[in-house]
C-alpha cells in the first residue's frame, strides 16, 4: 500500500519514531497526518493537515473520539498506526516478578489495549469499507524477549498475538494488517532505560531510519516489518532450538547485569 493521499492516524506522535513516522507519511503525500498524544502541544506539531488530539490510548473513549472525529472532519482513514508504548524496566534485575501490579496494568493498557481500541473503533468502519490498515508498533522484544524488562517483553509478545488475531481475521475482509518491530532506536525511551540495554547490541537505529522502514514494508504489504535484519535470522534460530536459545539469552542476561 501507499501513504499518498490516504488519511492517516499515528499515536505516540509527539516525539520518537511516532513523530519521524507523521514526517515520513507527511513526505510520501498523505493526504493528512493526524497526531494523538498524551502531549497536546507535541502532537499538535507533528500533525501535517490541521488534526491533532490530546489523547490516552489506554483510556477507549480518548481513541473513540480520535476516531470518530478524524473521519467526521477529514474522511475515511485509510491508515491507523498505534504505535505509543511504554516501557517499564524490572526493579530488580535478578528477579522477573520484581514489577508490581501498577507496571503491568499501566503496560497491559498502553501496550496492548490501546491496540483493540483502535480496532474496536475502526472495524465496522474498515469493514463496511471493505479495507483498511493497522500498522502496530511492537518491537524485537515482542518476537525475541529481552532482559530485564519482563513486563515489556510479556506486553509485546501479547501485542504480536493480537496482531496476528486481527490479521487472519480479517484479511478475508479487505483489512491488513503490519507490525513494526525494531530492536534499539535513538529515543527517549532508549535513554530511559537504565543499565545496559540488549536492545543497543546490532547498533542503534535513527527513528528516521525505523519511518524508512515501516514505508518500505507497508509498500511491500508484509506483516513483520524489521529494520534491523538480524531480528530474522534470531527468530529462526530460537525456531530451530528454543533451548538453545534460552540459554542464549541467560548469557546475554548474565553478561547485562555483570556489565551493569
Ligand atoms: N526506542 C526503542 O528502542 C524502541 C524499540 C522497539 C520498539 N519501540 C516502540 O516504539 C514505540 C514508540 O516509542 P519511542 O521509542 O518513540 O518512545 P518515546 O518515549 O520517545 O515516545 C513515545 C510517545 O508515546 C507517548 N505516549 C506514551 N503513553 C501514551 C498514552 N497512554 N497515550 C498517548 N500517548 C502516549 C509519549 O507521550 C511519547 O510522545 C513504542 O511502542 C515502543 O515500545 C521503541
Amino acid at each position: 500500500m501507499r501513504v499518498e493521499g490516504r488519511v492517516v492516524v499515528v499515536t505516540g506522535a509527539a516525539q520518537g519514531i511516532g513523530r519521524a513516522l507523521c514526517d515520513r507519511f507527511a513526505r510520501e503525500g498523505a493526504r493528512a497526518v493526524v497526531a494523538a498524544d498524551l502531549d497536546a502541544a507535541g502532537a499538535a506539531e507533528a500533525a501535517v493537515g490541521g488534526l491533532s488530539f490530546g489523547c490516552d490510548v489506554a483510556n477507549e473513549g480518548d481513541l473513540r473520539h480520535l476516531v470518530e472525529e478524524t473521519e467526521r472532519t477529514l474522511g475515511p482513514i485509510g491508515l491507523f498506526c498505534s504505535n505509543a508504548g511504554i516501557l517499564e524496566v524490572d526493579p530488580d534485575p535478578n528477579n522477573a516478578a520484581s514489577p508490581p501490579d501498577a507496571a503491568w496494568m499501566r503496560s497491559w493498557a498502553v501496550n496492548v489495549m490501546a491496540h483493540v481500541y483502535a480496532a474496536r473503533a475502526l472495524l465496522p468502519r474498515y469493514l463496511a469499507r471493505g479495507e483498511g490498515w493497522f500498522l502496530n508498533t511492537v518491537s524485537a522484544a515482542g518476537l525475541l524477549n529481552q532482559p530485564g524488562t519482563a513486563v515489556y517483553a510479556t506486553t509485546k509478545h501479547a501485542a504480536i498475538g493480537w496482531a496476528e488475531s486481527l490479521a487472519i481475521t480479517h484479511r478475508d475482509h479487505g483489512v491488513r494488517v503490519a507490525v513494526l518491530c525494531p530492536q534499539g532506536v535513538q529515543t527517549a525511551m532508549l535513554r530511559s532505560a537504565t543499565g545496559r540495554s540488549p536492545a543497543v547490541l546490532d547498533g542503534v537505529l535513527t527513528p528516521e531510519q525505523v519511518a524508512d522502514a515501516a514505508v518500505a514494508g507497508l509498500e511491500a504489504e508484509t506483516f513483520l516489518i524489521l529494520p534491523h535484519p538480524q531480528v530474522r535470522t534470531y527468530m529462526a534460530q530460537k525456531a530451530a532450538d528454543y533451548d538453545r536459545w534460552l540459554r542464549g539469552m541467560s548469557k546475554l542476561r548474565r553478561m547485562m547485569v555483570s556489565e551493569g
